[in-house]
């Protein structure tokens, strides 16, 4: 590692002193790390999700399964549900398996080869929890490090293939201590000063190593390639109701939304199912319409309600007074909105 590399890390380090946030899952900076269950935690919590959005979960997280011992005795059905609204779903099942695995070994392992090994753990999440938990030198790239490191050497390459070469220049700057406080330090550059749009150069501390800022064009950084446009998909949600109670149903474990409660639905098609896939025939009435936004692509559901008889047996006849308890996904909560309108 050449002298100025080493300054990069060196100012970085010297600005997180001071300017660090802080957030519920980090040690101060300098100080030892913080335990392991509340780094992995807390990234994959982060994997898709804000800060901002991942705090009040990670609070109310912790108090309840305080432990990685305490998480894998949970029910699954409590864990799916307590993740109700952070989307990304295959996160819980795999936090769950997770929790189980570690427990069964008798502790989280702290090398990256180690944690990558383990359910819900891919490349990013192993090198932040081995640097921020075990204090072991790994270079770790998340969208924020992307971009900063992108503006720093002025990476012409469009992602996704520049993340080889992010990577690389990354690797170049990473300290052999402080790993953990280097890679929170640059995402807390990337989301307080190297922003999207309005980076703040002139509060930046690194501002005389980026060649972006030398050339004028941070924002320009990280080049993208063009973005296909997301397929449109429609759908319909069936709210069926008897006596102040509704029918819920658990989704399959593999696919969208796998494994967690939900209201009854059809297929996801090219254009209106209409009333296919409906839990029962009835007299099905559409009383609106509510929009998610998928991975892959764009959802737009017909919200459909009736009365059920009492023959209808299949699910969970949950109390609508309680629907907010239930732990259902955004898409549906949204279609409860929807009916709670109606009312
Ligand atoms: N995003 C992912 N991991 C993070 C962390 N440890 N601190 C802040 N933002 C993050």
């Amino acid at each position: 590692m050449d002298a100025k590399h080493l300054s990069v890390a060196e100012r970085l380090l010297d600005w997180y002193d001071r300017h660090h946030r802080s957030l519920p899952w980090r040690s101060p900076p300098g100080t030892p790390p913080p335990d392991p269950y509340r780094v992995w935690l807390s990234e994959v919590m982060l994997q898709q999700t804000q800060v901002a959005s991942v705090r009040p979960y990670f609070e109310a997280w912790t108090a309840r399964w305080p432990s990685f011992a305490a998480l894998a005795a949970a029910d699954d059905a409590d864990v799916m549900a307590a993740w109700a609204g952070l989307g990304y779903y295959a996160r819980a099942r795999n936090l769950l398996a997770c929790a189980r695995a570690v427990a069964a070994l008798g502790a989280l392992p702290d090398s990256e080869a180690g944690l990558r090994a383990l359910p819900g753990i891919g490349d990013y999440t192993a090198a932040a929890i081995a640097a921020i938990a075990f204090g072991r030198r790994a270079v770790v790239v998340d969208a924020n490090v992307e971009r900063v490191v992108s503006r720093l050497f002025a990476i012409a390459e469009p992602l996704p293939a520049a993340r080889a070469a992010i990577r690389a220049a990354t690797d170049t700057i990473t300290p052999d201590d402080r790993a953990g406080d280097f890679a929170q330090a640059m995402m807390d550059l990337g989301s307080t000063v190297c922003t999207v749009r309005n980076p703040r150069c002139l509060l930046c501390s690194l501002r005389d190593d980026c060649v972006a800022f030398q050339t004028a064009a941070p924002e320009a950084f990280p080049v993208k390639a063009a973005k296909k446009a997301k397929p449109q998909r429609h759908g319909t949600l069936f709210w069926a109701e008897r006596d102040g109670r509704v029918l819920l149903v658990r989704r399959p474990d593999k696919g969208l939304l796998g494994g967690m409660r939900a209201l009854p639905t059809g297929p996801w098609s090219d254009s209106d199912p209409g009333t296919e896939g409906a839990p029962f025939s009835a007299d099905w009435r559409a009383i609106g319409l509510v929009r998610h936004g998928f991975t892959h692509f764009d959802l737009a559901c017909t919200v459909m309600v009736a009365d059920a008889g009492d023959d209808v047996a299949q699910g969970e006849w949950w109390p609508v007074a309680k629907i907010a308890d239930a732990g259902l996904p955004t898409l549906f909560a949204r279609a409860i909105a929807v009916v709670e309108g109606m009312r």
